[in-house]
């Protein structure tokens, strides 16, 4: 497949967005052969069998949404109600609200309703050009349950075409019938359950939530601790809410991004840049629960951690499944630019999923591609509500 004509957002080169005007894309199968100026595209390329002449249309890597927690049974509308009644995400996880009720809805759903649900917050995805969806657990609490949310996050791509990364949220709220007893959790449910998950090969890295609400560092270690064991990467919902310290737990485990850290510090942003850790923020959950203290982007720039964004979709803090609108999130609530939010969803998602072969338009690359009908990757960002996506390629696909 040639696609010729096209202004490519390619992350491969020094240039802003890495563009390059009228370039073109040979692939073959699922892999980019070549990419670079029209000028310059070898002779053995121009008679392929799929030739696609895009007219000047914005080719960019396959969107990545590296942060979701999209498999979970109902809904907490109920819960925006009572927020805007005047209740806070805490209070409303203390009194056993929160993350705990869609524990119970997940539990009492079927591997098939819940395949169900996730599959169109999938489609709503897919329509925007995502190609690449990470998914955790974290809704079962218990072994069962955590286990048949992985196995359905897996389930995804035997019915979509889609790329799915599963990472395993044991440590992610203490359950009713562990209250009071975060550390038993831990040990009876959360560390058997990762184990048994990874037995069963369901698991790409190990991820936990550091907060007041949920666990502390030293609960989060255990789980980390187990991860190094398996051999398994880790990532952290990390300062979300408070200062906890989860930002540099993650950095010294080698994590492969921490998520949230509107709380982060300059030093948690040194720490992150020395581990080559990615700072994965999360607008969705900002905007939904109306927080007013923004990620320090600035340290971030100053110390060279790469940014990520993402839907962070779940039931509670973020209903959230449009990736597009997370850009425009991150430009006007967190003051990215469109260059930052483009990176944040293609080139530093990879990363923050540990792919090295994703995210970026060059030779080698998967051929995961979105082609968009606007002039400049500026507009991604820029408008609010409106889908420009004009065909989505996953793995040399579509
Ligand atoms: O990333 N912060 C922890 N987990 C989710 C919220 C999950 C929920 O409220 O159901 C998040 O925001
Ligand atoms: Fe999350």
């Amino acid at each position: 497949m040639l696609l010729t004509h096209a202004r490519l957002a390619s992350f491969a080169t020094s240039a802003r967005y890495g563009l390059i005007e009228d370039g073109a894309v040979a692939c073959d199968g699922d892999r980019i052969l070549w990419a670079g100026p029209m000028a310059e595209l070898p002779g053995r390329f121009r008679d392929s069998c799929e030739m696609r002449d895009l007219e000047g249309r914005l080719v960019t890597p396959g969107l990545i949404d590296c942060h979701t927690h999209l498999v979970f049974g109902g809904h907490r509308a109920r819960e925006f109600e009572m927020r805007l009644d005047g209740a806070s995400y805490e209070e409303i996880a203390r009194a056993g609200g929160g993350i705990v009720s869609t524990v119970a809805a997940t539990r009492a759903a079927s591997e098939e309703e819940l395949l169900h649900g996730a599959l169109r917050r999938v489609d709503a995805m897919l329509a925007e050009g995502v190609t690449v969806i990470e998914v955790k657990s974290g809704y079962g609490l218990d072994i069962e349950t955590e286990l048949r949310m992985l196995r359905v996050a897996r389930a995804i791509p035997t019915h979509r075409d889609v790329t799915v990364r599963t990472s395993f949220l044991g440590a992610h709220a203490v359950p009713p019938e562990f209250h009071g007893d975060a550390d038993g959790y831990i040990g009876t449910v959360a560390l058997p359950a990762l184990r048994a998950a990874h037995a069963e090969g369901l698991v790409d890295a190990v991820d936990g939530f550091c907060e007041g609400i949920a666990f502390d560092a030293s609960q989060i270690a255990r789980v980390f601790d187990e991860a190094r064991v398996l051999g398994l990467a880790t990532k952290l919902h990390a300062e979300q809410l408070s200062h906890l310290g989860g930002t540099a737990l993650a950095a010294e485990y080698g994590a492969l991004s921490a998520d949230h850290v509107e709380y982060a510090t300059e030093t948690d942003a040194r720490a992150l840049a020395r581990a080559g850790s990615v700072a994965v923020l999360l607008p969705g959950a900002f905007y939904t629960l109306h927080e007013t203290q923004p990620p320090p982007v600035a340290a971030f720039r100053r110390h060279g951690v790469p940014m990520a964004l993402a839907s962070d979709c779940n039931p509670g803090s973020s209903p959230l499944v449009s990736l597009l609108m997370t850009m425009n999130m991150g430009c006007t609530l967190f003051r990215l630019t469109p260059e930052e939010a483009l990176a944040g969803v293609t080139t530093h998602a990879a990363r923050a999923l540990g792919l090295t072969d994703r995210g970026r338009i060059a030779a080698g690359q998967r051929a995961d591609l979105a082609i968009w009908d606007v002039e400049h990757p500026s507009e991604l960002a820029y408008r609010i509500g409106y889908n420009p996506l004009s065909a989505r390629i996953h793995g040399g696909r579509g």
